[in-house]
């Protein structure tokens, strides 16, 4: 069994740089953990406090049921890729990958079968013989898995490993990441800034920001209930369109006044929105929850909106219009054919039942 806990953990480095916050964070035994959060968020901090390359300042961390916090990092049965991948460039791959077997002092032929296995199942058994600057990006990049792998961890570490890739090695190597841990069956933390890797991989997200988690669930909990604006914002792309405007009631109905556009809130939020009346609050929706009214067969003419359409961007399976009601800037994702004039007034239907709104002082969801 290996699973990790994070009890209220802490890192202040000596310049006085408190980078993580009471990070209190469970992942399951077998798990595809991902904790994701913006740059100098303090993901790859605490991705080495579990590794044991960094020392915890406060709180405790638990590996398996094991308190690790005094333990050295060698002795944790933990194995981290890294961005970098760190494989030595005077090595072979075969011996990159046979060195910390090799320190640990396992027999030749226990090393030869284990490289051979993690080769086999990489697809990188002509390689073996390869030093690394033979190699491309994807390819050093398996090598850096495969040394994770023959050491048959308790928990994988992984620290933005796709991060040096293009796109579409990218896109392979995801899917290949993916499988190897339905074949290996074992507790992954997995680091990225990416927002995609993270809905895509992950059996759960960590969204960090500046030290702190946010909000810990499965990838549509996230990208459905998202915690706050921050989440909200976040993970999604296009981001979620957020604008401010004032909660006002009328004949018993609520309404999200944004000053040129003006849409009715669905009932089932009455309960939480009515404390806002006559407040500012943010209203946050996403691209694909907005349509051009024209595509639309009976558009409900509460939540239909007049504004300009600045930009008309084809991306193949979708068109992006850019739109502007004087006040905000927004995106919609429409259909493929929809071609509106740009510089021109559009209608455009608002799904108000997807809609979320945000405490405009603490940024909390409100419904
Ligand atoms: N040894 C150190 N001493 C002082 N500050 C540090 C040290 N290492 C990292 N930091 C700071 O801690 C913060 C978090 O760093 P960390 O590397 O954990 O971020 P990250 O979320 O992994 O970012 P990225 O996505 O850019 O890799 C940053 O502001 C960084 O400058
Ligand atoms: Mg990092």
């Amino acid at each position: 069994m290996a699973q990790v806990r994070l009890q209220n953990v802490s890192k202040t480095f000596s310049n006085g740089n408190k980078v993580v916050r009471n990070v209190t964070l469970g992942v399951e035994n077998k798990e595809f953990m991902v904790l994701v959060g913006s740059s100098g968020c303090g993901k790859s901090t605490t991705l080495r406090m579990i590794a044991g390359l960094e020392q915890v300042t406060s709180g405790k961390i638990f590996i398996g049921e094991q308190l690790v916090n005094d333990i050295p990092a060698k002795d944790r049965n933990v194995a981290m890729v890294f961005q970098s991948y760190a494989i030595y460039p005077h090595f072979t791959v075969f011996e990159n990958m046979a060195f910390g077997l090799k320190l640990k002092g396992y027999p030749k032929s226990e090393i030869i079968r284990r490289v051979n296995e993690a080769a086999e199942l990489l697809s990188i058994k002509h390689l073996l013989t390869r030093k690394p600057r033979q190699l491309s990006g994807g390819e050093r990049q398996r090598v850096a898995v495969g040394r994770a792998i023959v050491r048959k961890p308790l928990v994988f570490l992984f620290d933005e490993p796709l991060s040096n890739l293009d796109a579409k090695l990218r896109l392979q190597m995801r899917t290949e990441i993916h499988k190897l841990h339905l074949r290996l069956q074992s507790t992954v933390i997995y680091v990225t800034h990416d927002q995609v890797e993270a809905m895509t991989m992950g059996h759960r997200i960590a969204v960090m920001k500046d030290g702190q988690l946010q909000q810990v669930a499965d990838p549509m909990a996230v990208y459905d209930s998202p915690k706050n604006k921050f989440v909200a914002g976040f993970i999604g792309s296009p981001p979620m369109n957020f604008m401010i405007g004032r909660i006002i009631k009328k004949d018993g109905r609520f309404y999200f006044n944004e000053g040129s556009i003006l849409v009715k809130i669905v009932e089932n939020m009455n309960e939480k929105i009515k404390d806002f009346v006559d407040k500012d609050v943010i209203l946050g929706i996403r691209s694909e929850d907005i349509y051009d009214k024209l595509f639309v067969s009976e558009a409900p003419p509460e939540n239909t909106v007049r504004v300009n359409c600045e930009v008309v961007e084809p991306m193949g399976s979708e068109v992006y219009l850019y739109l502007n009601t004087g006040k905000h800037t927004f995106i919609a994702r429409a259909h493929a054919h929809d071609r509106p004039q740009v510089n021109q007034n559009m209608e455009l239907v608002f799904d108000m039942s997807k809609a979320h709104f945000f405490n405009k002082e603490t940024e909390e969801t409100i419904c």
